[in-house]
């Protein structure tokens, strides 16, 4: 296939059951938007319930449209904010929905009477991400006492979000629980039907005071490293892969230049393949003669300029490799393997760039 991102929903499974054995009684969100970080949405979510997660999270209510037809029964949290026309869809696709402000609570109140159904509302601190919440430890409550107090609304959630979780080296996490746990801890002596919910990948692994009632993770589900190190060390599993193959290999003399801008030019004689996959796929331009393909088992330099449609590898003088063989530049082959992290620190980006980066030509087969 011209190029193909394999999804092993068996490791997607794997990983959930890792956060859960870390997690104990806490309950598992797996947050599957963004198209499951460019896995997949609906395949994912089915694979991290199977590993035990009990709770799926959106940021949109577009995602949650899809997630909640296939899912009706799974609790479902649209963590973004939501502007009128999108509660709508997102209270019809079932969601729980964040809240921080007086007058959009009245909102969702007034289109949960529309659509005859109380709607589940998260309240969310803001305790130091400085993005969505409120920052009013009395605005927190006051907001789910409103809730318990409407018909209309049910208080389903406190939540709020770290900075940085994935910082090891940070104090701002541990000042940041310490603003949310009292909260949390005043919120529950209230309304001890709700669920608290705090910790992201990284924190589940860091700090098990953040695990609360429930973890929302995302990364880790897929298999990738929270702290961009080796997944593996924490017993996580990539499950995604991206795969081409070589559609053609031609001899080049040395001096002689492959693709946009001649920015590379052979240094002796020798093979290049030509792989048919590029940045239109979301081979990310600044891979241009930085990055490695698997082909055959061994490692072969990307060269040049990375096309929209092609990039080029140096397959070295006198090669063996064919026309039709695979090629992968995220996942394993023979010993082999290359990251998504990999390529993050070749980009100076995160892992989760990398695979949401993936564009929607290529198509996702689940394995
Ligand atoms: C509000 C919120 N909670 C949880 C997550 C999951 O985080 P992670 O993928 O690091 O586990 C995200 C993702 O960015 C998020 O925005």
């Amino acid at each position: 296939m011209r190029a193909v991102a394999r999804i092993d929903l068996g490791a997607v499974r794997q990983n959930c059951a890792r956060l859960k054995a870390e997690l104990g009684e806490a309950e598992l969100c797996a947050v599957v938007k963004a198209d499951g970080y460019g896995h997949g949405d609906e395949a994912c979510a089915e694979a991290a319930l199977a590993g035990g997660a009990t709770w799926l999270a959106v940021a949109t209510a577009a995602e949650a449209e899809r997630v909640g037809r296939r899912l009706a029964h799974v609790p479902l949290l649209t963590m973004g904010a939501l502007a009128p026309e999108e509660l709508d869809t997102a209270l019809e696709a079932g969601s729980e929905v964040a809240v921080w402000r007086r007058g959009f609570l009245d909102l969702v109140a007034a289109r949960a009477r529309a659509h005859g159904r109380p709607a589940r509302v998260h309240v969310k601190y803001d305790s130091g991400m400085g993005r969505l919440g409120s920052r009013d430890p009395k605005e927190v409550l006051d907001l789910l006492r409103a809730c318990a107090e409407s018909a209309d609304l049910e208080p389903a959630g406190i939540w709020t979000h770290f900075a940085t979780a994935d910082e090891p080296e940070s104090s701002f996490f541990a000042e940041q629980l310490d603003r949310f746990a009292p909260l949390a801890a005043a919120a529950k002596a209230e309304l001890p039907a709700i669920v608290v919910h705090a910790a992201n990948s990284a924190a589940v692994f860091r700090e098990r005071r953040s695990h609360f009632d429930m973890a929302r993770c995302g990364v880790a589900v897929y298999g990738l490293d929270p702290f961009q190190g080796d997944p593996a060390e924490r017993g996580l599993r990539p499950a995604l892969s991206l795969r081409s193959y070589v559609a053609d290999v031609k001899s080049f003399d040395a001096g002689a230049s492959a693709g946009y801008g001649q920015t590379w030019r052979a240094e002796r004689d020798t093979c290049v393949g030509v792989l048919p996959l590029g940045y239109g796929d979301g081979v990310r331009r600044g891979l241009s003669s930085n990055a490695e393909v698997l082909i055959d088992g061994r490692r072969f330099p990307l060269v040049g300029t990375v096309s929209m449609d092609n990039v080029t590898v140096d397959l070295g003088p006198g090669t063996d490799i064919e026309p039709g063989a695979e090629a992968v530049l995220i996942g394993s082959q023979g010993g082999e393997a290359i990251l998504a992290e990999d390529l993050a620190k070749r980009l100076g980006t995160i892992n989760y760039e990398v695979t949401c980066g993936i564009s929607a030509r290529v198509p996702r087969v689940l394995a």
